[in-house]
């Protein structure tokens, strides 16, 4: 993960990187650090924590044309001033920012660099000493040591003596603007909005030096090359504007509008032209991590349950490591937000390179996931800030259960049309919310499409909050969790299913008769005593997940901040994983 972001040009871009940095904290904010030019020498600032903190480091007075900077998201290295970016090589003419991994620090480090006292733990500082005593001129040191490294990379890299900035990248994302005020390098484009019209995505293997005016690139043999500009549209993805307190919250309220531009960019505008290319796959396969491994669950259920196909959904962490037998019939389907999910990335890098069809549904145009895939089905959330995912979540169950809708032919554009006209996002009670946050041991259940809901409410508490509960099967309470029900336990059950109302009833009472307390959310009246009952909107039963998912957001949201935590940023999480 981690965040970088650096500025070059005939003005002071010590806060130009600051603000760049802040929009990158998503990524992480474990500490932050700036070196910059000053007087033919790098200085380093640095803090731990927010990005507010570094600032409170940085007198308004500071001046410098040539910044690089950082946010951490730790990997190698525990969270401590020392571990923090910028890392300077000993002899403290190279400064580097760096996202990814070295996989192979160690071995370089013992073998390569025996000689150098290192400050940190980090990989970062072995890579800038590597570097530094590699031969040739500045980019030619920086192409061979990342020829000698394993793993991956975005960096920016300054030398004391030259006006300039070296970027390389392998693997995590890298993207360069320039205007007449200079050059600008970021981990993502929402960077530059607003202040560039136009871009250029680093591709893996690529190098580039920017100046005051110009970037050049440069390809793994020292070679140059010419790269397009893309346009960065003033879209709303680049939008931040929030009116609330959080992120999370403003997110969670956007839904009904997300489902709405869904329904506008598929049905109306018909963005994606190739569904019908899609019918021919006979099975399909999901796969994604975190809350998108939950949307690939539900889109898996909808293609099952409209076409009739079958469909597997693997985690990506798992799926890259299996003895996958693929298959040519078969379209494979990476789900991601950000579509810089290291482990998606990889699994659709494994795919691809065998030569078997591949689809990204991502919500960030240009990530490297749909540089991968022969379609891209995206998503239309805009930019999600808050590191748990919740408009991207809808945005992708209610995207995929186009998909199946589209795919198997169905006419149901005017139930779909309907539900985004009139889906709106209630909050639940309060006493509904001093209910649950009452309980530290909380169980999530439900059958079907509400189990994969169950599994999602769960990991929004789990991420916000911090409380150890788990999502189920509400079939499988019987065999092994509930025996860990007792007086202090809450079981969040999900019934939006009518032929299975009565099952769910029957778990209900197992809970009941040992002690512990429901909550049930349902469209339906509740016909067994429950302690808490939160009433869904009616809407046909395949888009109940969307409207279920919406009080566990809000449940999760507010027990967060009742205990005082900052539901955007929970600790220990990023936003957008990009190592292993
Ligand atoms: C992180 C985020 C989650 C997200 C997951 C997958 O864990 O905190 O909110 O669901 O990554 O991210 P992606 O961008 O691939 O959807």
């Amino acid at each position: 993960m981690c965040g970088i972001c650096s500025a070059i040009g005939g003005e002071n871009k010590i806060f130009e990187v600051l603000n760049g940095l802040k929009k990158l904290e998503y990524r992480g904010y474990d500490s932050s650090g700036i070196a910059y030019f000053d007087n033919g020498k790098i200085k380093v600032i640095k803090s731990i924590g927010e990005i507010k903190n570094l600032e409170k480091e940085i007198d308004n007075s500071l001046y410098s044309n040539n910044v690089i900077g950082h946010t951490r998201w730790a990997t190698h290295g525990k969270v401590s001033f020392e571990n923090a970016h910028p890392h300077l090589s000993q002899d403290k003419r190279y400064a580097l920012v760096h996202n990814g991994i070295v996989e192979n620090f160690e071995t370089l480090r013992e073998k390569l660099l025996s000689d150098i006292d290192f400050l940190s733990q980090t990989d970062t500082e072995v890579l800038v000493n590597l570097i530094a005593k590699q031969q040739g001129s500045t980019l030619q040191k920086l192409i061979s040591a990342c020829s000698l490294v394993e793993g991956s990379f975005a960096l920016c890299l300054q030398h004391e003596k030259e006006q300039k900035i070296y970027l390389a990248k392998r693997k995590s994302p890298l993207m360069v603007a320039k205007n007449e005020h200079g050059c600008m390098a970021s981990s993502d484009m929402s960077v530059f909005a607003g202040r560039f019209e136009t871009c250029y995505i680093m591709n893996d293997n690529e190098f580039a030096v920017m100046d005051n005016k110009n970037i050049l690139f440069f390809d793994k043999n020292g070679k140059k090359i010419e790269k397009n500009a893309i346009f960065i549209k003033n879209c709303d993805f680049c939008e931040e504007n929030n009116s609330e307190k959080y992120f999370m919250l403003k997110e969670i309220k956007e839904q009904s509008l997300v489902i709405k531009r869904t329904f506008f960019k598929y049905f109306v505008e018909n963005v994606f032209l190739q569904f019908d290319d899609l019918k021919k796959y006979k099975s399909f396969h999901f796969i994604a991590c975190g809350t998108a491994f939950h949307s690939a669950l539900l889109g898996a259920r909808f293609i099952q349950k409209f076409c009739h196909k079958k469909c597997e959904v693997s985690v990506a962490s798992e799926f890259r490591y299996d003895d996958n037998v693929l298959s040519k019939k078969c379209l494979y389907v990476f789900v991601s937000q950000s579509g810089e999910t290291a482990d998606t990335i990889a699994c659709a890098e494994i795919v691809a390179n065998r030569g078997f069809d591949t689809m990204a549904v991502t919500n960030v145009p240009y990530c490297s996931l749909n540089n991968l895939t022969k379609f891209v089905l995206p998503t239309f959330a805009g930019k999600e800030v808050a590191v748990a995912s919740t408009k991207a979540y809808t945005a992708q169950v209610f995207t995929l259960l186009i998909l199946a809708l589209k795919i198997s032919g169905h006419n149901y554009s005017q139930i779909l049309k309907n539900f985004s006209n009139t889906f709106e996002i209630e909050k639940p009670d309060e006493n509904v919310v001093n209910f649950v946050s009452g309980f530290k041991k909380i169980f999530f259940i439900g059958r079907q499409q509400d189990y994969v809901t169950s599994l999602e409410g769960a990991l929004k508490l789990k991420e916000i909050a911090y409380v150890n509960c788990l999502g189920m099967a509400g079939g499988e309470l019987k065999h092994g969790t509930l025996a860990l029900v007792d007086g202090q336990t809450l079981v969040i059950a999900l019934s939006t299913q009518f032929s299975l109302k009565e099952k769910m009833e029957s778990n209900i009472q197992e809970v009941k008769a040992r002690g512990g307390k429901i909550l049930l959310l349902s469209q339906f009246e509740p016909m067994v005593d429950v302690d808490m009952f939160v009433p869904l909107a009616k809407f046909e039963e395949f888009l109940m997940p969307i409207v279920g998912i919406v009080p566990l957001q809000f449940l999760a949201f507010a027990y967060a901040t009742k205990l005082g935590l900052n539901p955007d940023k929970p600790r220990n999480l990023a936003k957008s994983v990009t190592v292993e």
